[in-house]
C-alpha cells in the first residue's frame, strides 16, 4: 500500500504545531497503525530528524496508552478497537490519514501526539477505589455476587482509561470515564461503602480537573474501544441524586451513605 501521513508535530506544550506530510510507500496492510508510525521514526531518526512522539505501551488494546484521533476519529476509523490493534487494511491504498494528538483542556500536550493524562488518574485517586478487606483470592471468591451484577461490574471495569471518550466528546467530558468506575465498584457488594462518597467525591474532582458536563451527544460511547455503554452515565446520575438528596449528617462525610 501507498499511504499518506499528515502528523501534527509540535515540539512542546507551548510551541507552534502544524501538521507535516509523510509518504509512507510499498508499506503491508496487515502492519498496524503504530508500527507503521515506527517505520516513519526509523527513516527520520536515520536521516536525523527527530522522531513523532507518541504513547504506546502493552499494543494489545489493555493499557490505554496509544490513543490518538486519526482521520477526526479517536482510536481512527474501525469501532471498538484501539490506536495499537488497528491495521492498514482498514484504509485504502492512496489514502491519505491525519493524525493528531487528544484536544482537551485537561489532558494538556506535552510533544506531538503525547498529552498529558494524569488527570485521569487523579479521578481515580479522588474515588475510583474500594476500602472493604476482601481478604485473598479465595475468601473473595466466596462472597456471593448476583449474576447480573457481577455481568454489569465486569462491562464496566473494561474500560482501559484511554481517554477517547473525552477526546470525542464536544464538551471534553470524562463522563463515561467516571461512569465506568462508579458503575464497576458501586455494582459490587465490596463498593458499597464509598459508594456515594465516590460519586461525589469524583465528579468534583472531574469539574476540577478543568472537564466539561455531560450533555448527552454520546459521542464517547460511540469513540469508546470498549464499548462502554452511556447507560452507565444514567447509574452515576442516580447515585449522585441520592448522594444531593440525601446528605450524611453535618460533620460526616458520605461514607456508608
Ligand atoms: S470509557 Fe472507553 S473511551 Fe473512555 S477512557 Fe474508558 S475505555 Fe477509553
Ligand atoms: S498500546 Fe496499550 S492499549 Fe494500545
Amino acid at each position: 500500500m501507498d499511504l499518506t501521513l499528515h502528523v501534527w508535530r509540535q515540539a512542546g506544550p507551548t510551541a507552534r504545531g502544524a501538521f507535516v506530510r509523510y509518504e509512507a510507500k510499498d508499506v503491508s496492510a496487515d502492519m498496524s497503525f503504530l508500527e507503521l508510525l515506527d517505520l516513519i521514526n526509523e527513516r527520520l531518526v536515520e536521516r536525523r530528524e527527530p522522531p513523532i512522539e507518541f504513547d504506546h505501551d502493552c499494543r494489545e488494546g489493555i493499557c490505554g496508552a496509544c490513543g490518538m484521533v486519526i482521520n477526526g476519529r479517536p482510536h481512527g476509523p474501525r469501532g471498538a478497537t484501539t490506536t495499537c490493534q488497528l491495521h492498514l487494511r482498514s484504509f485504502d491504498d492512496g489514502d491519505e490519514i491525519w493524525v493528531e494528538p487528544w484536544r482537551a483542556r485537561a489532558l494538556p500536550l506535552i510533544k506531538d501526539l503525547v498529552v498529558d493524562r494524569r488527570a485521569l488518574d487523579r479521578l481515580i485517586q479522588a474515588g475510583g477505589f474500594i476500602t472493604a478487606r476482601t481478604g485473598s483470592a479465595p475468601e473473595a471468591n466466596a462472597l456471593p455476587v448476583p449474576k447480573r451484577a457481577a455481568d454489569r461490574a465486569m462491562d464496566a471495569a473494561a474500560c482501559i482509561g484511554c481517554g477517547a471518550c473525552v477526546a470525542a466528546c464536544p464538551n471534553a467530558s470524562a463522563m463515561l470515564f467516571v461512569s465506568a468506575k462508579v458503575t464497576h465498584l458501586g455494582s459490587l457488594p465490596q463498593g458499597q461503602p464509598e459508594r456515594y462518597d465516590r460519586v461525589v467525591k469524583m465528579v468534583a474532582r472531574m469539574d476540577a480537573e478543568g472537564f466539561g458536563a455531560c450533555t448527552n451527544h454520546g459521542e464517547c460511547m460511540a469513540a469508546c474501544p470498549k464499548e462502554i455503554s452511556i447507560d452507565f452515565i444514567a447509574q452515576l446520575n442516580r447515585d449522585l441524586l441520592k448522594a444531593t438528596l440525601a446528605p450524611p449528617p453535618e460533620g460526616r462525610s458520605w461514607r456508608g451513605a
